[in-house]
């Protein structure tokens, strides 16, 4: 009988995060404000000839090698960043070897690692929830291959210190160290600069958050050139579709866009962190588009009492350390002015209860 190799028999079927798209998602850290006039106005442009040709990927790279200062050898565009996640575990990570991260993080990382069969490798984090340099530190050996770093973090909005995440680049010359840059927009700290004196080091980037094109799938990797060429030997030639390319262009060009949006988002969060102050409810700062608050014992019956006020959230007891908590995107400020009135509700009907 056909069989797949062993991990990938051993895992269990991945769930697609969407629950439901009735009512306003703001489980799923998307942009709530959509995208820029400007990408649906390229959209709206597209002629037959720009669908039925093969996409050029090249022409993308030097977009955003240029945006971010960078040569366009150490760019990878691919479809979405978990492609680049994909691309890079499998470029380094071997049977034998290890993949080194801490707990509570985005919940590809585990994944990917376990269908590759690799050692996995979790750190939890203390009650702060902050990255525990210390602890990665010591548990680099040999067999690391890989350390990934959402920074800023998912689920915390947490963000360690640049010098930080340096120390844990530089205690591992043979690991491939990821510093995951998804909500960089909405925190402003970057390893970009960095790379030209640490040729072990990835920054990985992506138009879901900020840009608002998390439909598109469109992720960047930037490397060394070297090590980027690696990854190019056997990414997919069309991986990136020409839709998305012909997006690029106009998204990055609308940076006003993003500043707004960004601002909007920052002021969303603290309306949220004051909320929750109010409330007397525990939550983590978030340097993200999105705040992690713990609820407690009622999260469930909290998150169910919010999809009844026709807004989702996303429960988080199930990641580690987690228990008791849930994430909730931040929505526009008019979305705002529901939300938090919802919130407000949803506490008050799950303490009576
Ligand atoms: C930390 C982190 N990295 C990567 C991703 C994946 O981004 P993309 O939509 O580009 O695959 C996400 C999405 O939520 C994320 O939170």
């Amino acid at each position: 009988m056909l069989k797949p190799r062993d991990p990938i028999a051993g895992l269990s079927p991945y769930r697609s995060p969407i629950t439901s798209r009735t009512g306003l998602s703001l489980d799923l850290n998307e942009s709530m404000a959509g995208c820029s006039p400007r990408v649906l106005a390229r959209l709206r442009s597209l002629s037959a000839a720009d669908v039925s040709l093969y996409p050029k990927r090249e022409f993308g790279e030097r977009l955003v090698a240029d945006f971010l200062g960078v040569a366009p050898e150490q760019v990878l565009l691919t479809n979405g960043m978990d492609e680049a996640l994909s691309l890079l575990f499998t470029t380094y990570l071997g049977p034998n070897d290890e993949l080194l991260f801490a707990d509570p993080t985005f919940v590809m990382y585990p994944i990917l690692g376990e269908a590759l069969g690799v050692r996995v490798m979790r750190l939890p984090s203390g009650g702060d929830m902050a990255l525990p340099v210390p602890d990665l530190l010591a548990h680099i050996s040999p067999r690391t291959r890989v350390i990934a770093i959402a920074n800023p973090n998912n689920p915390t909005g947490l963000a360690a210190s640049r010098a930080n995440l340096l120390r844990i680049v530089e205690a591992a010359p043979d690991a491939a160290v990821l510093i995951d840059e998804a909500y960089f927009e909405f925190c402003g700290e970057t390893l970009i600069s960095d790379l030209a004196h640490h040729p072990n080091l990835f920054v990985a980037r992506t138009f879901s958050k900020a840009y608002g094109l998390a439909g598109l799938r469109l992720g960047v990797l930037i490397g060394a050139a070297e090590q980027i060429g690696y990854l190019r030997c056997f990414s997919l030639p069309f991986n990136v579709n020409s839709v998305a390319l012909a997006c690029l262009e106009e998204a990055l060009a609308d940076q006003a866009f993003v500043k707004d949006h960004v601002a909007q988002v920052k002021d969303g969060r603290a309306r949220l962190s004051h909320l929750f102050d109010h409330l007397g409810l525990r939550y983590w700062p978030s340097q993200t588009n999105f705040v992690l608050v713990r609820i407690g014992a009622t999260a469930k019956a909290f998150v169910e009492s919010m999809q009844r006020r026709g807004i989702l959230v996303r429960d988080s007891s199930g990641s580690p350390g987690c228990d008791g908590c849930v994430r909730i995107t931040v929505g526009t400020p008019a979305q705002m002015d529901g939300v938090l009135p919802a919130i407000r509700e949803a506490i008050a009907e799950t303490r009576r209860s």
